[in-house]
């Protein structure tokens, strides 16, 4: 249900920053040390679901150029007013094809967004579509640990409404890694880090981060 998971951030973008840094939202710096050794100045780097810039910000310092995609205006805007990548595009993750061309990036990244997409099969075929030849494609996506109170919607796919209404969505390690093979992907690295902490229920969220490439054969 992507409306009302963007409309909810929406609702969010205006505090996303205060919210992110208070939680020590330390994604942007994990994909960051992932990329760089990988990715050569100036590149062409693609940041899905860019939100407010938190996670395109390093690259953009390093010099790379940043288009970002986003399901919502006032993310996009918060983005835009921090001066943070060099175009900006709305546009709903869950529908394809996405207004790029092919053959088009250097790298891709995406951080704290797919456990808000259902489905995700699509976007990894995008990503294989716009990516040039060895392109590096960087992701960050929600660890299997808490699936109490979720349905599985698919196999390897469980999704849970959380206390806010948003609809979120696990995806089983078996099930990212059949995507990247299937997508022509190799992984080149990987590491686990702490998302963020419920401190209502002191329940700690791990995020799994891949760095993977896309084989030049495809
Ligand atoms: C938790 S924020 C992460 C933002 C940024 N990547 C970061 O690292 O700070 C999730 C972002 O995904 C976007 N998003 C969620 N569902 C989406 C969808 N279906 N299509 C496009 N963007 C979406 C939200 O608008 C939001 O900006």
């Amino acid at each position: 249900m992507p409306g009302k998971n963007l409309k909810l951030a929406d609702d969010f973008a205006a505090d996303y920053d205060a919210s992110v840094l208070q939680n020590n939202w330390i994604g942007p710096k994990v994909i960051f040390d992932l990329v760089k050794p990988h990715l050569n100045k100036p590149s062409s780097t693609l940041d899905l679901g860019i939100g407010t810039g938190e996670s395109a910000s390093p690259f953009a310092l390093a010099g790379h150029k940043i288009t970002g995609l986003d399901g919502s205006e006032k993310m996009l805007e918060q983005c835009r007013q921090k001066k943070i990548g060099d175009e900006l595009v709305l546009h709903n993750l869950e529908v394809v094809p996405f207004p790029l061309t092919s053959n088009n990036f250097d790298a891709v990244i995406s951080n704290g967004v797919f456990h808000l997409i259902h489905p995700i099969t699509p976007l990894f075929s995008e990503v294989q579509r716009i990516l040039k030849p060895n392109g590096i494609f960087a992701f960050s996506y929600e660890a299997f640990d808490h699936i109490e109170g979720s349905t599985q919607v698919e196999p390897g796919v469980w999704e849970k409404e959380t206390e806010t209404g948003v609809l979120t969505y696990t995806h089983e390690k078996t099930y990212i890694r059949k995507l990247l093979r299937d997508n022509q992907f190799e992984v080149i690295d990987q590491s686990q880090f702490l998302a963020f902490v419920n401190k209502k229920s002191n329940t700690k969220f791990y995020f799994e981060a891949v760095m993977a490439r896309l084989k030049p054969n495809r």
